[in-house]
């Protein structure tokens, strides 16, 4: 009781307060607004030269579906100005893209492209896509037609890269070579590669890479293949929530490839089973999602917001969109639990009114040992759109119920 003055003041001298997120307005716009004038996403590294980044492309896709419930202009302007950024006059990608790199990353920001050829006909934003479409083309594979992370992650595959590079390819497909099958079927083996190599029978979802033993002959095997799958050892969250938000994009409007492909089926079967994998795995507690999945609970690990927030919208997509079936209303319910506890935890009202975003960790990279400690180990960041976009996503959702 005597202390309960104290913390009041504390309350109040504070300089972030929590918000509700029916309070004030639509987390969605104010979170996208927070994001704008921080000047992020914007094809500019914090220091201020061009850049590629999938960051970027995936707050893109956010501020796509808030110019669909909107209707506002700012959003689109913003992406269009931020791809303009990174493109030479000619249209050919500058900035740091580099072809000979191979990375499935840089690909994340072509499905503006694609959309910015068909909103304003100007040629330099096919150039673009015909230059990403290139680079599919040439993107060195492993010994089943699996696309690598990188090239310098020889005959890797990362679940991360599912949603770097084939909502391009599924787009370019569609738009520009008249539904191309053969490139759809070569989407599907994406997903079915990573789905028969990386499934975790104890949670029932996904680890974060494999790796081709076939071709061991010829690529070195990362200390973290395991000898008979391949695979990593942990469920990392933001690879997943990558996963899934691709499977979520890749089946629904306004990006959905058509459904009469063999593909959409097999990937809406993927998606029918990794959401119900998802709820089983949310920590009763919270609500949300622990960083590292296959290890709840265990010290030193905790809720990750970005991978927390991606989950909350592939739920609520699947049912918004009439994909899963919800009968008992026991997803959406699972979905506002999580997005309220994020909302309460993560979201911080600034004195200039703006939000911030908490709780997301910087990166988690097969580039080391792929065990638990090094997952734990990574720094969590304030502002990261890693997190800040995919919680505008998940907003968006939130609020069509
Ligand atoms: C569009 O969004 C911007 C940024 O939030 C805002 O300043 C502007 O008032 C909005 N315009 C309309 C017509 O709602
Ligand atoms: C582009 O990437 C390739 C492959 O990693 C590398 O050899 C080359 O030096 C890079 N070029 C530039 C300009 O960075
Ligand atoms: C269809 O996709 C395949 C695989 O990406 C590609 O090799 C082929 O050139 C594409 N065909 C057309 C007509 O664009
Ligand atoms: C929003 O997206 C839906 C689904 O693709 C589409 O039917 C609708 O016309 C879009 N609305 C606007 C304003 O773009
Ligand atoms: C941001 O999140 C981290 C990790 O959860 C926490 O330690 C820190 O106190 C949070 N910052 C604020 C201002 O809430």
């Amino acid at each position: 009781m005597m202390l309960r003055p104290a913390i009041f003041v504390l309350f109040l001298l504070t300089a972030h307060a929590r918000v509700h997120p029916r309070a004030e307005r639509p987390f969605s716009t104010w979170m996208a607004d927070s994001v704008i004038a921080r000047g992020q996403g914007h094809g500019l590294s914090t220091s201020g030269t061009p850049q590629v980044s999938y960051e970027h492309g995936t707050f893109h896709s956010a501020l796509r579906q808030l110019v669909n419930v909107t209707g506002n202009a700012t959003y689109a302007q913003w992406i269009q100005s931020g791809i303009d950024n990174v493109l030479n006059s000619d249209g050919t990608v500058g900035a740091t893209y580099n072809m000979s790199a191979f990375t499935l990353d840089d690909l994340r920001i072509g499905p503006s492209f694609i959309k910015l050829y068909q909103s304003t006909g100007n040629a330099k934003y096919k150039k673009a896509s015909d230059e990403y479409r290139t680079q599919l083309n040439k993107h060195p594979r492993n010994t089943k037609g699996g696309f690598w992370h990188k090239l310098r992650y020889p005959d890797q595959m990362w679940l991360d890269g599912l949603y770097m590079g084939e909502p391009f390819y599924a787009l370019y497909a569609d738009t520009f070579e008249s539904h191309n099958v053969t490139a759809l079927t070569d989407l599907q083996n994406q997903f079915s590669l990573i789905w028969s190599h990386c499934r975790d029978t104890k949670t029932g979802l996904l680890r974060h890479g494999y790796f081709d033993l076939a071709a061991a002959s010829r690529s070195p095997t990362p200390v973290w293949a395991d000898p008979i799958s391949g695979a990593s050892p942990e469920v990392w969250i933001r690879a997943v929530g990558w996963y899934v938000v691709a499977l979520a994009d890749l089946l629904t409007p306004p990006d959905n490839f058509p459904t009469t492909h063999p593909a959409y089926a097999a990937l809406l079967e993927q998606y029918r089973t990794l959401i119900p994998a998802l709820a089983k795995n949310v920590d009763p507690a919270t609500g949300a999602w622990w960083l590292v999945m296959s290890q709840p609970g265990r010290a030193g690990n905790y809720i990750e917001s970005s991978g927390s927030a991606m989950f909350v919208y592939a739920m609520l997509k699947g049912v918004s969109s009439g994909l899963l079936k919800d009968p008992d209303g026991a997803i959406v319910k699972a979905a506002s639990r999580a997005y309220e506890y994020l909302a309460d935890t993560f979201v911080l009202k600034n004195a200039d009114g703006t939000l911030n975003w908490n709780g997301t960790v910087i990166v988690g990279s097969l580039d080391q040992d792929g065990t638990f400690d090094y997952y734990i180990k990574q720094p969590i960041n304030m502002n990261d759109l890693k997190g800040a976009a995919p919680f505008v996503l998940a907003s968006i959702e939130y609020e069509k119920l």
